[in-house]
C-alpha cells in the first residue's frame, strides 16, 4: 500500500519524481520512537504509478512481483524501475561499457526488446550518430539520444526536506549503527544532510547530492537563517534575551547577533533566529546564561519550513524553493 502523502509541490520537470510526496517513517521499523509515526514502510513507491520516460505505462511485465501474492514476511523485489536504477547508477560509477539497449533499459526508456526495436527502427543515436546495429557497447559518458531526447541521466541534483524526528542521528553513517536520517530517505542518490541537528532536536533539515549549495548554505559569510522553537527548564527574562540577541560569548567565540522572541503565553518558550550553524548553538547559549534546553525544534531552514510535514515525513524541494536556495547563496540557476 502506498502511504505517501502527495504533495502539490514535486519537482515538476523530473516525471520519475513527479509521484513522491512525503513519505512516513514505519512504526513497524526497527526504530520505534515516542512521537508516534503512523502508517507502514513503503519501500517502492518512488516508481510506482508515475509516468517512466518516453513509454506511459508502468513496466508491469518486467516487474518480478507483478501478479505473485506475497508472503508477509517476504522482502519485496525490487521493482524494474529500481534495479534499472541501482544498475544505471553503477554503470555511471563505473563507466564500464554496456549494450545499448541495457543502457536505454537502465535509464527508464523501454524494456531491453523494446529497446533493440528502437535500436532497429534507427531511432537511437550515439553521440549524434544513429545506430541500427544490435550489440553495441555505450559507456555512461556516451550521449544517447531517443527520437532526438537524451536519455535521462543519474547525475541529477535532489533536494529533500525531512521534517527529523527526535532519537535519530543526522549522519550519513552511525559507528553504533544507531538509526540515520539515511534510514529514513530512501534514494538511490548519494544524498547527505545540509549541517547537523543534534539527535534529540526535531524539525527541518535538508538533504542533497548538491555539495556546492550545501556548503554555501552552511557558510556563515551568507548568514542563513534557522529559526527554532526552544523549550527551556525555566522562564527567560526579558534582559537574558536581549543578551542573547546581541550575542553571548562562547568558547568559540562571541555568536553573532540574533532574533530572540518569548512566547507572550509561555516565557518557557523561546523563537530564536539564528544567522550561523555553531554545534549546539542554541543549547550552548542558554547554557551560557544558566537555562536548559528541554526540546529544540528547528522550524524553518534557508527560508524552508517544516510546517506541512508531519515528524518523520519528507518531501522533494519544489524548483522555485530550489532556486530560492541558490539565489541565497548566489548560485546561478
Ligand atoms: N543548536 C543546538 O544546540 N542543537 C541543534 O541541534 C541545533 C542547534
Amino acid at each position: 500500500m502506498n502511504n505517501y502523502k502527495k504533495k502539490s509541490n514535486p519537482i515538476s520537470d523530473n516525471r520519475e519524481y513527479s509521484q513522491r510526496g512525503p513519505r512516513k517513517f514505519s512504526k513497524s521499523d526497527k526504530f520505534k520512537s515516542k512521537e508516534g509515526f503512523s502508517g507502514s514502510d513503503n519501500k517502492s513507491s518512488s516508481q510506482s504509478g508515475g509516468k517512466t520516460g518516453y513509454f506511459s505505462k508502468p513496466f508491469r511485465k518486467d516487474n518480478p512481483t507483478f501478479g505473485k501474492k506475497l508472503d508477509s514476511n517476504e522482502k519485496p523485489r525490487l521493482r524494474h524501475r529500481e534495479k534499472s536504477k541501482e544498475s544505471q547508477e553503477k554503470r555511471i560509477l563505473s563507466n564500464e561499457p554496456v549494450r545499448l539497449n541495457k543502457a536505454l533499459a537502465d535509464s527508464g526508456v523501454a524494456s531491453r526488446r523494446k529497446a533493440d526495436e528502437l535500436i532497429t527502427q534507427g531511432a537511437v543515436k550515439v553521440n549524434g550518430k544513429v545506430v541500427t546495429t544490435l550489440g553495441v557497447k555505450v559507456q555512461a559518458d556516451d550521449f544517447i539520444t531517443v527520437y532526438g531526447n537524451p536519455i535521462p541521466k543519474i547525475d541529477k541534483k535532489i533536494y529533500f526536506l525531512l521534517n527529523k524526528p527526535k532519537d535519530i542521528i543526522v549522519s550519513t553513517e552511525d559507528e553504533k549503527d544507531r538509526k540515520t536520517v539515511m534510514d529514513i530517505i530512501k534514494t538511490n542518490f548519494r544524498i547527505f544532510p545540509v549541517g547537523r541537528l543534534d539527535r534529540n532536536t526535531t524539525g527541518a533539515l535538508i538533504l542533497t547530492n548538491d555539495g556546492e549549495l550545501a556548503h554555501r548554505l552552511l557558510h556563515p559569510s551568507y548568514q542563513i537563517p534557522r529559526t527554532y522553537i526552544a523549550l527551556l527548564d525555566k522562564e527567560l527574562k526579558q534582559t537574558d534575551a536581549d543578551l542573547i540577541s546581541k550575542g553571548v560569548p562562547l568558547e568559540d567565540g562571541i555568536t553573532s547577533p540574533c532574533e530572540v522572541v518569548i512566547h507572550p503565553v509561555n516565557p518557557r518558550k523561546v523563537i530564536l533566529t539564528l544567522f550561523e550553524g555553531r554545534n549546539h548553538e542554541v543549547k550552548r547559549i542558554f547554557m551560557h546564561l544558566g537555562y536548559n534546553v528541554r526540546q529544540l525544534d528547528r522550524k524553518v531552514f534557508a527560508g524552508i519550513s517544516v510546517q506541512r510535514l508531519e515528524r518523520g515525513e519528507y518531501r522533494l524541494l519544489s524548483k522555485k524553493e530550489v532556486n530560492l536556495l541558490k539565489k541565497m547563496v548566489n548560485i546561478d540557476f
